[in-house]
C-alpha cells in the first residue's frame, strides 16, 4: 500500500514509525513532516488543511490510505473531500469533528447520551454568563466553545478569575473560538485518557495514557500541549474503562449515528475519575500528542492494520494483541516555551542513540540546518521508551535525555511520578 499521513509533530513521527513496520506499507509520505520523519518516510510540501491540494497529491501519488494526524484538517473536511474522492481515510467528518471543534455540541451530544459529565451553560453573551458564575461560585471552569489550540479553558479557583475569562474571551482574546462561551462545573478527580478507535458503528479500546500538561515539576506553572505521558494509566481500571466505554463512548456513537454523523476514527476520551466513577471532561478527534508515542510504542506494527480496520469498518472482527508492557514518554521542549522561545539551536548525541522496539526518539518540532539537526519548535523532541514495568520504561527514557546535547533544551525529570509513586 501507499499511504500518506498529514501532519508534522511527534504525533505524525510516531504514526509513520509505527506504520513502516508493518509489511503492507510500501511506501509512505508524510506532509508535511519534520527531520526525524525524514530519515523513514518521504516528506511532501504540502499544506494538510488544503483539501484539494491533499487529494491532489493523493491522486497523483496513487495513495491507498491517508491518516490525518491533527484535528485541523479534520474541521475543515479533508478527511469529507478524500473520501469522496473514494480513497480510505482514517479519521471523523466534519460533522463528527465537532466532538473537538465546538465544546457546546459536545455538551448537548452528552445530554443526549446521557454520558456523565459536568454540569454547564452555553452562552453567546457576557451579562448571562457572569449571572451563572455569581449564582454558582468558584471553582468553575471557563471555555472558550471552538478550538483554541489547547489554550481556551481557565480553570478559575476563585470568581473573578472566571469574570475576567468571561471578559477575556468575549473581548476577542481567543479569536472567533470565543464568541460563544461554556462554563462548567469544576470536576475534582484524578485525569487520564482512553483511546478508541471507531469505525461508525463498532468501537475496539486501543489503550490508556496520562499526560502531564504542565511545564514545571510536580505539576506546576503554566499549561503546555503535554511534557510528557505514560501508558497504561493504572487509575484506569479494567472496570472503570468498561465504565467509561458503556456509560460515555457507546451511547455518544449511538446518538452521532442517529443524527446521520457516524464517528469514524480515533476518539480521545478525556476522563475525570473520582470514586471509581469516570466523567467525560472533552472528546479529542484524533490521537493525543504526545500520548500517541507511548500508544505506538506499545502497538507497533499492528497500529497500521487497526486503523485500515476502523476505516474499512471492520472493527468488530479487530482486535489488539497486547504485550504487558509499559510506555513513557519524555518532551525536550525548547527554553522559554510555553511562552517565547528561541529557534536555530543545535542539538547533538542523537546519532548514537539506539532507536529499536524498545528506545525511539520521536522528533516533534526539528528541522535539518547545515547537516545539523536543530531546534524549530517549542516542544522539539520526544524521548520514548518500552518496558516490561513503568520503572524500566522510565530509566530507559532518561538514560536517553541524559545523552543528548542541548543546553538551549530542558525537560522534565518528574514524568510518570503520580504512577511510580503508587
Ligand atoms: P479541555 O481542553 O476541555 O481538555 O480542558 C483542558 C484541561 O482543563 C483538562 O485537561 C482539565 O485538566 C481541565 N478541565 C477542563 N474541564 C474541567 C472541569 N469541568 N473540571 C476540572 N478541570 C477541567
Ligand atoms: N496532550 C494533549 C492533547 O493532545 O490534546
Amino acid at each position: 500500500m501507499n499511504i500518506l499521513i498529514l501532519g508534522s509533530g511527534g504525533r505524525e513521527h510516531a504514526l509513520a514509525w509505527a506504520v513502516m513496520q508493518n509489511p503492507k506499507c510500501d511506501k509512505l509520505f508524510v506532509a508535511p513532516g519534520n527531520a526525524g520523519i525524514a530519515k523513514i518516510a518521504e516528506c511532501a510540501a504540502l499544506d494538510p488543511e488544503n483539501g484539494d491540494a491533499v487529494v491532489g497529491f493523493a491522486q497523483e501519488h496513487a495513495i491507498d490510505f491517508v491518516i490525518v494526524g491533527p484535528e485541523a484538517p479534520l474541521a475543515a473536511g479533508v478527511a469529507d473531500r478524500l473520501r469522496e474522492a473514494g480513497i480510505l481515510t482514517f479519521g471523523p467528518s466534519a460533522a463528527a469533528a465537532k466532538l473537538e471543534a465546538s465544546k457546546s455540541f459536545t455538551k448537548e451530544i452528552c445530554d443526549a447520551a446521557k454520558a456523565p459529565t459536568a454540569g454547564y451553560g452555553h452562552f453567546t453573551d457576557a451579562e448571562a454568563a457572569k449571572a451563572y458564575i455569581r449564582s454558582n461560585g468558584a471553582p468553575i471552569v471557563v471555555k472558550a466553545d471552538g478550538l483554541a489550540a489547547g489554550k481556551g479553558v481557565i480553570v478559575a479557583m476563585d470568581e473573578q478569575t472566571a469574570l475576567d475569562a468571561v471578559d477575556d474571551m468575549f473581548g476577542g482574546a481567543f479569536g472567533g473560538a470565543g464568541a460563544e462561551v461554556v462554563i462548567e462545573e469544576f470536576m475534582d478527580g484524578e485525569e487520564a485518557s482512553l483511546f478508541v478507535l471507531c469505525d461508525g458503528e463498532n468501537i475496539l479500546s486501543i489503550g490508556s495514557a496520562q499526560d502531564h500538561k504542565r511545564v514545571g515539576e510536580g505539576d506546576t506553572g503554566p499549561n503546555t500541549g503535554g511534557m510528557g505521558a505514560y501508558s497504561p494509566a493504572p487509575v484506569l481500571s479494567l472496570e472503570i474503562e468498561t465504565r467509561a466505554i458503556e456509560q460515555i463512548v457507546k451511547p455518544t456513537m449511538r446518538v452521532m449515528a442517529d443524527r446521520n454523523t457516524p464517528y469514524q476514527g480515533v476518539l480521545y476520551v478525556g476522563l475525570m475519575i473520582q470514586d471509581g466513577q469516570p466523567r467525560l471532561v472533552e472528546y479529542n478527534v484524533r490521537f493525543g500528542d504526545p500520548e500517541c508515542q507511548v500508544l505506538m510504542m506499545r502497538l507497533g506494527a499492528q497500529a497500521l492494520d487497526l486503523m485500515i480496520a476502523s476505516a474499512e469498518g471492520r472493527l468488530d472482527s479487530a482486535q489488539v494483541n497486547w504485550a504487558d508492557d509499559h510506555a513513557i514518554t519524555v518532551v525536550m521542549a525548547a527554553k522559554g516555551y510555553p511562552e517565547a522561545y528561541e529557534k536555530g539551536s543545535v542539538i547533538t548525541g542523537l546519532e548514537t542513540l539506539p532507536e529499536d522496539s524498545r528506545n525511539m526518539v520521536f522528533h516533534a518540532g526539528t528541522k535539518v540546518d547545515a547537516d545539523k539537526i536543530v531546534a524549530n519548535g517549542g516542544r522539539v523532541l520526544n524521548i520514548t521508551a518500552r518496558g516490561a514495568t513503568l520503572e524500566e520504561a522510565h530509566d530507559r527514557a532518561y538514560a536517553m535525555v541524559d545523552q543528548i546535547e542541548w543546553p538551549e533544551g530542558f525537560s522534565r525529570r518528574d514524568i510518570g511520578w503520580r504512577a511510580l509513586s503508587k
